[in-house]
Parts: C-alpha cells; structure tokens; sequence
C-alpha cells in the first residue's frame, strides 16, 4: 500500500476523532471580518496607512519552536511566494527548522490563493489528505492563510466542515505568527484571526529566502482597482506603498549579499507612490534610483496599463540593469468587454501604450494574462482578443477561463456562454499563445544570450538551467562552478518555451541579447 493509499484508508476508517467539539465561532471571527463588499470598499482610503519599523518577536516566545519542523505549501502568486518566505523567517526566529515533507512536520500551513475556484478547491482537496495525518498526530498543528483566509465563506465551510484545521489567518495577519502558534498550542479552539482592515505596512520582518541568486521585493501592498472579476482588493487590502528609502536599502542589501536579480512585487507595481502624501514619487523615480545599485538585473511585476506612465517608459528605456521585458495583462481586446471588466482602458488606449513602449525599448519582450469567458463574451469580441494577441505580438501568456468570485460585481452578472464555448476559445487562444512563442524563441537560434544560470536542469542532472533577461528559459551544457553566475550562452535551438544552447567563453562574442 503506497502513501496515498494509506492515508486514504485511515480516512474513511476513522471515526471523527478531532481535538475541537461542534462549536459556533462566528462570534469570535466576525468582531473582526467584514466580507468581500463593494460597499465597504468605497469607503476605502479613509484610514491612514501606518508603518511600522520596529517589528520584533516577543521574547515570551523564544525556543517556541525547538525540536520542532515547520512545513509550508505555497499556492497562487508570487506575491504568496514571498509571504511564505516571511512566515519561514519568522518561523526560524522562533526555533523552528523547516522540513520539505508534511510526515515531517510539527506545524503545516497552507498558504492559500483565492483568484480563481480551482486554486480553492486544490486547497481542499489538500485539506483532506492532511485529516489522517492530523488524527494520526494530534499535537500537529494545521494552519490555513493566504488570500482565501481572507473570505468568509471559506472560514465558514473550514469552521463547519474541517475542524480539524487548528488556525485560520488572514493575509493582514503574518506578522502575528508568533502570537496564533502560541494560542494554538494554548486553546483547543481552532485560532481564527483574520483582519479586514486595511492594512499597515510592516518593515523588519525576518525572511528566508529561497536560493540566494534572485529575490522579490514587495515594492507595495493591496489593490484599489476593484476589476470587477477580481477579489485581490478584498483579500490583499488597500494599496499602499514601502518608502522608497526602506525598498532602496532592502535591495542595496541584497545586492551586498551576492543576489544576482531582483523582482519587484506588487498586485499593481504602477500605483507606487499614488498613496503618498507628503511626496511626489511614482515607479520611474524608484526605477531610476534602483538603477543605479550595483545588482545585475531588476524586473517588477505586475503592471496595469492605466497607470503605466511615459516617465516609467523613459526610465526603463535606459536599461542597464532594467530589462527589457514587461508583463502587462490586457485580459481582453474587446474594449466593450474591458469596460465591462473595470480595465479603465480601451483596446486602442493598450494598443498606444504598446506602441509607445515599442518605441522606447524596440527590443522589448511583452507578455499579458488573459481571461476568456467573461460573463456574456461574444465571439466577436473574443475575435478582438485573438488579433490584439497577434498585433502587440505578445511572446507569452497566462490565459484563464473566467470564475466567478464570490461577492465580485462580476459574479452578480448573468451569462449566457456555456462552458464548452470557453473551453473551446482557451483552446483556440492557447494555439495562438503557443505559435507566437514558438516565433519568439526561434529567433534565438544562433544568438548569444546572458543567462543568469540557477542550476541544474529539472530533467538532467548534466545540464545547467538558467534565464535570459527576457525571462527565457535556457538548457545549456555548462560547468557547475557556473551556478549563481551569469555566462553567456549560444543558442543551437529553440523550442516552444526553451531554448537548448552552450556556454560560450566571453572573447567569443561580439553581440550578446
Ligand atoms: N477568473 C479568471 N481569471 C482571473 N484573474 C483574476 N481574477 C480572475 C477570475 N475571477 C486572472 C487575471 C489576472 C491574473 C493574475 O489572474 O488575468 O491578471
Ligand atoms: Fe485584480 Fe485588477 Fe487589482 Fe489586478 S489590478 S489585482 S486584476 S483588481
């Protein structure tokens, strides 16, 4: 009997053996917890943001976590990503070593995505593989947070129907880590502390980083866009900027410590500085700052068009360590369907902003997400989405069929396209996506590329990976001393989404992209 099948066996032997009793918890939560809604959030940016600079953990928790292991599954955005690496910073202050496998751990969280429903349903599906292991062990400590935290109709269904979870946080909530693990091993209620306020901005909080080649930076937080598909600006707050100096210094750090690349996080990096009220400083003041530090490459995502100004577009024309590729999600070419999504653009206002760019950066790599199926799409307007595609001449895409999101204006709308139809448009739209990167990277061949090399190929051992500045992925045959390096390498052929080349000694060429 595999793993799996053991563990599937214990759950349908066991009767409910769960720590917690039937309780109602709402009181606890709903003090708290405002769900997702559009009234509450016009009423967004009264409070002033707060900064808090002098985070630390308090020492009534010191050697919380000796002997103990924590492990941490990350879904969604990179954004997710970095936060998982907050909490393990925070999780090794408090004595804790990390573990790669769940039989492993101590403590298990799952940091959780709520952008679309299969990303929630991945979360309960894991959910239930981790009952047994919970009745198995039941000083483990199961904990869920991320973006679904953040909306009531999940912290209900895991009140009602997973009680064996023993905390709930939300994404306002990782710098309290400390203070739930400790409740948690205290109470025999499930912890659920998720903040609906806004948020502040917490400087000073330890990380682990993953790798010691590239690292994010989080530039801002939140989102006031409010597209009318999207629960971002509910689950992640108001937007809200880190002073320039706390992000110049964090980078200037990084650079110190040997980091190689830099991505700047935000979920809408062209809102930077918008917040600020005692200074004028937008994303092209902080890109021009960050240029001048010492650190090969930097890169931001992710853009939205609207704000996406000629000062950022002269900035990045300077290069340097700015590369030259830029991911800009359009979501759709028909402008009726973009007004109806809350873009604030139009196809043509896009198609201007690419041209400009085009202009500034001739070598620029675009990339764009896109969402098919929203609520009544007509097939002429998803025909507006197939030519822009081939018109900006995008080398890459994330394409998603439309979900609903609870308590999204998107959600309320009526739809008439089934299923089929957008499954058969992804279909369609993927064939493009497909053929327009098979283009792009053909053109490589026979090029010299700079190659930030991270390791080892997933697939052979014998060859080293690595990515262009344009975020393309190469497969190369290099010595190992190379990782961490950047090294030039001649490109013999090329694939839909990688390019297979040899390191090149650095007198052997004369153009490197
Ligand atoms: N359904 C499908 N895709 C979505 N995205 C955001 N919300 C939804 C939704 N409700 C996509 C957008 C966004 C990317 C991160 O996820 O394309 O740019
Ligand atoms: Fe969501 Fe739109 Fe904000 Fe992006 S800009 S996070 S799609 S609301």
């Amino acid at each position: 009997m595999n793993e799996k099948q053991r563990l599937e066996s214990q759950q349908v032997n066991s009767n409910n053996t769960d720590k917690k009793e039937e309780k109602d918890y709402s009181k606890y939560f709903q003090s708290v917890y405002i769900p997702p809604s559009m009234k509450h959030a016009r009423r967004r940016g009264r409070e002033e943001v707060k900064y808090h600079k002098d985070f630390e953990i308090n020492e009534q928790f010191d050697g919380i976590g000796n002997g103990r292991k924590f492990y941490i599954r990350t879904y969604g955005c990179q954004m997710n990503e970095h936060d998982t690496e907050v909490m393990a910073g925070i999780f090794s202050e408090l004595g804790y070593e990390a573990t790669d496998t769940v039989e492993d751990a101590d403590v298990i969280l799952l940091n959780t995505c709520a952008i679309r429903e299969n990303a929630e349903n991945k979360v309960f599906g894991e959910l239930g593989h981790l009952k047994p292991l919970k009745l198995e062990k039941p000083d483990l400590l199961i904990g869920v947070c991320g973006c679904m935290s953040q909306e009531e109709s999940v912290v209900n269904r895991i009140l009602e129907k997973h009680q064996f979870v023993d905390m709930i946080f939300g994404t306002h909530n990782i710098h309290r880590l400390p203070e739930i693990l400790n409740e948690a091993y205290m109470s025999k209620e499930m912890v659920v502390e998720v903040w609906s306020k806004e948020g502040d901005v917490i400087e000073n909080l330890p990380k682990v980083r993953r790798g010691n080649i590239k690292a994010w930076v989080n530039i801002m937080y939140g989102c006031d866009k409010f597209c009318t598909y999207c629960i971002v600006p509910f689950t992640r707050g108001k937007e809200r900027s880190r002073r320039p100096e706390d992000i110049i210094q964090e980078v200037r750090q990084l650079a110190a410590h040997g980091y190689k690349e830099i991505t700047l996080l935000g979920q809408n990096v062209n809102a930077y500085g918008k917040d600020f009220e005692d200074i004028e400083y937008g994303l092209g003041d902080l890109m021009d700052e960050l240029r001048k530090i010492d650190i090969p490459r930097i890169r931001f995502t992710t853009s939205h068009p609207r704000d996406f100004d000629d000062y950022l577009i002269e900035v990045l024309a300077k290069k340097g360590n700015l590369v030259e590729h830029i991911h800009l999600p359009v979501q759709s070419g028909s402008s009726d369907i973009l007004k109806i999504m809350g873009r604030k653009y139009t196809r043509e206002q896009y198609l201007e902003l690419v041209r400009k760019i085009k202009k500034a950066i001739p070598d620029v790599s675009l990339s764009t997400d896109i969402i098919v199926g929203f609520p009544n799409e007509t097939d002429e307007q998803f025909e507006e989405t197939m030519s822009l595609y081939r018109e900006v001449g995008f080398e890459i895409a994330y394409t998603f069929i439309y979900s609903p999101r609870e308590g999204t204006p998107a959600a309320k709308m009526k739809d008439n396209i089934s299923m089929e139809v957008k499954k058969e448009r992804l279909q369609r739209l993927n064939e493009l996506v497909n053929e327009l990167s098979r283009e792009a990277m053909k053109k490589y061949e026979g090029q010299v590329v700079e190659v930030l090399v991270e390791g080892e190929s997933k697939n052979n051992p014998d060859v080293l990976a690595g990515y262009t500045r344009k975020n393309k992925l190469v497969n190369f045959k290099g010595p190992k001393s190379a990782i961490g390096q950047l090294v030039k390498v001649k490109i013999n052929s090329s694939k839909t989404w990688t390019l297979d080349g040899e390191m090149v000694k650095e007198e052997e060429t004369a153009e490197v992209i």
